[in-house]
């Protein structure tokens, strides 16, 4: 019995050590913690209602946040703050976004909070008012993979200011007030492959701006005030796909302005006010897939504008001016547009309904792509008072063949008139701004479509089409086709003479 008790006692006095042992040393890793970390105030616990800086984290404890959000209020805060030290306390801090709510809040990068953060891969930082970003501001990071800076008031980028950051994918510099940007801005990024400047007040690309981008994917200058775009902005972006240039001020697109972007696969340059694209204008684009242009002011297109983009296939030309498009301005395209995914848009144009069309009627029928068959049917052409005229007759003698006039018969053709369809064919719309009447295209017999040559004369078609005099017991009919042939002849005669 004793000798049991002696056990037990002995077992329990050392469990006891053990504990008091295992107590002390807790005390001392908590003392030696405290001690190293007593002059930093935890940035994602902060009790002090009145910081400048509040950070909310996913894991708020000492050391072990890795995502930080904060909000820079109560009048903001500035580079030489000591609360940016208390950063320390939460070293490995992976994604870190600053919200300012002050006007001013944030007039600077917080380059201290940067230089001491080891881990930092995401900074993003929203309505500062931070102006210019000096020379090295992200301290020649070596873990930085993207940078926001979303509306903060930036007008001026030193050079060197995105420089040495060789884990940087993506920088984003939209809706800012940038103006331009000088040789050197963007240093010894080797992995960068997205550049957002959007929304910024652009006027001027110096040469060689970007050349240190070889690497570059995607650049967005998309609404700006670009005016001129010439081969030297895009030195060095050889791997380039993406190129948005779209609402800016381009007048016109010279020779080989896009040359030096080997890799070129999407432009997008609508709504600026492009009237000339020189013919080797889109020279060197030989991997470009699609070309954006829609809402500039172009009236015609020189025929050999697309020979270099051989593998074009979405082409957007909507609300323009073009009179026409040639089938020999497409030549070199013409079969990508019978793909699947190919798309070609021409809506709201002012393409006139004549034979230089035509070649669409075969698109139409060729092509795979739903979408282009869709945009095709929709497209409409301005006609002329003849054509006008001559539908009308057409409609009339179609309507006669319908109740089985075999008399009107012989004056067309179902071949001749191909699917034309009387019953579909109501719309000719007037233009009530311009006078003009407009018409779907492809509701208009393709062989009637009259042809703007110098040396016009009536196709044969044409000519069996007025020979109509055979229907003459009709008043009405016959006063129709007096007047078509008088306006042929006059149309004739004026060209002639
Ligand atoms: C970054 O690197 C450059 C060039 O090596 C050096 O001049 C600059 O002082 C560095 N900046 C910082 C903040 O480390
Ligand atoms: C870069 O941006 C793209 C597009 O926004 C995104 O999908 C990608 O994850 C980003 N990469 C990094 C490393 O942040
Ligand atoms: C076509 O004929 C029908 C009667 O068969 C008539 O109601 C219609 O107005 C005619 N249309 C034209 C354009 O003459
Ligand atoms: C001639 O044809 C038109 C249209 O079909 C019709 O409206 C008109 O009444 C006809 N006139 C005569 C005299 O038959």
């Amino acid at each position: 019995m004793k000798v049991k008790h002696f056990i037990v006692m002995i077992a329990f006095a050392i469990i006891e050590i053990n504990l008091t042992e295992s107590y002390e040393n807790d005390r001392i890793r908590l003392k030696s913690e405290k001690t190293h970390y007593l002059p930093y105030v935890n940035v994602c616990d902060v009790q002090d209602r009145s910081s400048k800086v509040h950070c909310y984290c996913e894991n708020p404890r000492y050391q072990s946040a890795k995502k930080a959000d904060c909000w820079v209020f109560n009048g903001g805060i500035d580079e030489g703050d000591p609360f940016w030290s208390n950063f320390h306390s939460q070293p490995k801090l992976e994604k870190l976004t600053f919200n300012v709510r002050t006007d001013g809040g944030l007039s600077d990068i917080p380059s201290k909070v940067i230089v001491r953060l080891d881990h930092l891969q995401y900074l993003n930082i929203r309505y500062g008012q931070i102006s210019c970003i000096p020379s090295f501001a992200f301290t020649n990071s070596t873990t930085l993979k993207e940078i926001i800076l979303y509306k903060d008031k930036i007008t001026e980028l030193e050079k060197m200011a995105f420089a040495n950051l060789i884990m940087l994918v993506n920088i984003s510099l939209s809706d800012n007030q940038i103006t331009e940007i000088e040789k050197d801005v963007f240093y010894f990024l080797p992995n960068l492959q997205r550049l957002n400047l959007a929304r910024n007040t652009l006027e001027v690309l110096h040469d060689g701006c970007f050349k240190h981008l070889s690497n570059l994917i995607k650049l967005d200058l998309n609404n700006n005030l670009l005016t001129v775009v010439i081969r030297e902005n895009f030195q060095g972006l050889a791997n380039l796909i993406t190129l948005n240039m779209g609402n800016n001020k381009l007048s016109m697109i010279g020779d080989l302005a896009f040359a030096e972007l080997w890799s070129l696969q999407e432009l997008y340059l609508e709504n600026n006010e492009i009237k000339f694209i020189s013919e080797r204008g889109f020279g060197g684009l030989t991997q470009l897939r699609k070309l954006f242009l829609a809402g500039n002011k172009l009236e015609t297109l020189d025929n050999g504008v697309f020979d270099d983009i051989q593998k074009l296939n979405v082409l957007d030309l909507r609300n323009n001016k073009l009179e026409t498009l040639k089938q020999e301005t497409l030549r070199s395209v013409a079969d990508n547009m019978k793909s699947n995914y190919a798309l070609i848009f021409l809506e709201n144009n002012k393409l006139i309904c004549d034979c230089r069309l035509s070649w669409l009627y075969k698109l139409r029928d060729e092509t795979q792509s739903k979408k282009i068959r869709e945009s095709l049917t929709q497209l409409e052409c301005i006609l002329d008072d003849a054509l006008k005229n001559n539908l009308a007759y057409i409609k009339l003698q179609r309507n006669k063949t319908g109740q089985t006039s075999s008399k009107t018969t012989k004056m067309y053709d179902k071949e001749e008139l191909g699917d034309y369809d009387v019953s579909q064919d109501r719309v000719i719309e007037l233009d009530p701004t311009t006078g003009e009447f407009r018409k779907r295209l492809l509701n208009i017999p393709k062989n009637i479509l009259p042809c703007p040559n110098h040396e016009y004369a009536p196709t044969q078609d044409e000519v069996k089409y007025y020979k109509t005099s055979g229907s003459g017991h009709n008043v009405t009919t016959w006063l129709t086709s007096m007047y078509i042939l008088i306006n042929l002849v006059r149309g004739w005669y004026s060209e002639r003479f």
